[in-house]
């Protein structure tokens, strides 16, 4: 049977240029966001054993970072910030002197209009019991004493200039609360990047030395739980309805079928956080050589792409612009 097969996928396999020709998937430096710490006390940059290649930043070397990730066209940087002392109610996230805030007038300063100034807005990094919102005496997470921390949170980060405000702690209410106080204050062009679907994982575990974490037990009474997939786009139809300009999946790689499930159902854009442990599972393996490192990083964040997202928040960012060059 001469020619048999008569339909042959892998011809379209056969050369690069027919591979690139044919690709359905596009990476791009705009299409990411570096995520940074900025830790207060810190005199010279701190590395975070469990990221390898990750580091606490000071004030001097996070300028440093902004100014590199503007140079290689990343879409942006996400702060996270490490005060050198914390709260009950995590006063060091609003003070306009607190290390978040500051970082945030460094980065826009650094910056100007070549990237977008991101901040991650949430309580954990500045409460003392490591929650991401204040407690009631019975010393369950109060959501709407905390909704009105995140409104002059987020009000606090307009302030110092960022673009937008991400907030993150899965309090029912919180886009509404700080869109609401965002426009009272005049800033109704802050981007509000919603951690919409946020779920209590195992993978945040190196995040939580990232940012010197007080937290004991879990965040399962506001993260959700793993099981749960229509869940996630009630939480999406909620933050949309409240005014989410973006929303974001987070983690990415367990998830990526919550990806899709969002991209087909809303018109915002979506982005995905690839998150700490996604970051460290890939390093440790690479490091002790049973994957290949390079491919590994572009192979998930395609795999993050093709999944819906526009957007991705990944540790790789500026290595990842090195790598497709
Ligand atoms: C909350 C926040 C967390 C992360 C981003 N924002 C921690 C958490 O929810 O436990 C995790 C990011 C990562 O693991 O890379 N401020």
């Amino acid at each position: 049977m001469p020619g048999f097969p008569e339909i042959r996928p892998r011809r379209l396999r056969s050369s690069a240029a027919l591979r690139r020709l044919v690709a359905e998937t596009t990476l791009e430096p705009r299409q990411l966001i570096l995520p940074m710490f900025i830790r207060e006390d810190a005199r010279e940059p701190i590395a975070i054993r469990s990221m390898p290649g990750v580091y606490q930043h000071t004030r001097d070397t996070a300028r440093k970072a902004v100014a590199e990730a503007a140079q290689l066209g990343l879409g942006g940087v996400m702060l996270f910030g490490v005060p050198s002392s914390k709260d009950e109610t995590g006063s060091g996230g609003i003070d306009p002197d607190g290390i978040l805030n500051v970082a945030i007038r460094d980065a826009v300063s650094e910056a100007g209009d070549s990237l977008l100034v991101m901040a991650d807005l949430c309580l954990d990094e500045f409460t003392s019991h490591g929650h991401c919102g204040v407690l009631d005496s019975a010393g369950r997470v109060d959501n709407d004493a905390t909704l009105k921390l995140y409104a002059e949170m987020g009000v606090a980060q307009a302030s110092a200039g960022a673009h937008v405000v991400g907030p993150s702690g899965m309090m029912d209410g919180q886009v509404g609360a700080v869109r609401t106080a965002l426009d009272a204050a005049g800033f109704v062009d802050t981007v509000i990047l919603a951690y919409a679907v946020k779920y209590a994982s195992a993978f945040f575990g190196p995040f939580r030395e990232a940012v010197d974490s007080s937290l004991q037990g879990d965040r399962k009474t506001y993260q959700q739980d793993p099981a749960n997939a229509r869940e996630a786009l009630r939480e999406v139809d909620l933050d949309v309805a409240e005014g989410a300009d973006i929303v974001m999946v987070k983690p990415a790689l367990a998830y990526l079928d919550i990806i899709r499930q969002v991209r087909d159902h809303v018109d915002v854009p979506v982005a995905a956080y690839n998150i700490s442990g996604e970051y460290a599972m890939v390093e440790a393996a690479a490091a002790n050589g049973w994957i290949d490192r390079d491919r590994a990083i572009l192979e998930t964040l395609t795999s993050i792409r093709r999944a819906g997202a526009e957007t991705i928040l990944t540790y790789w960012a500026a290595e990842a612009v090195h790598l497709l060059r």
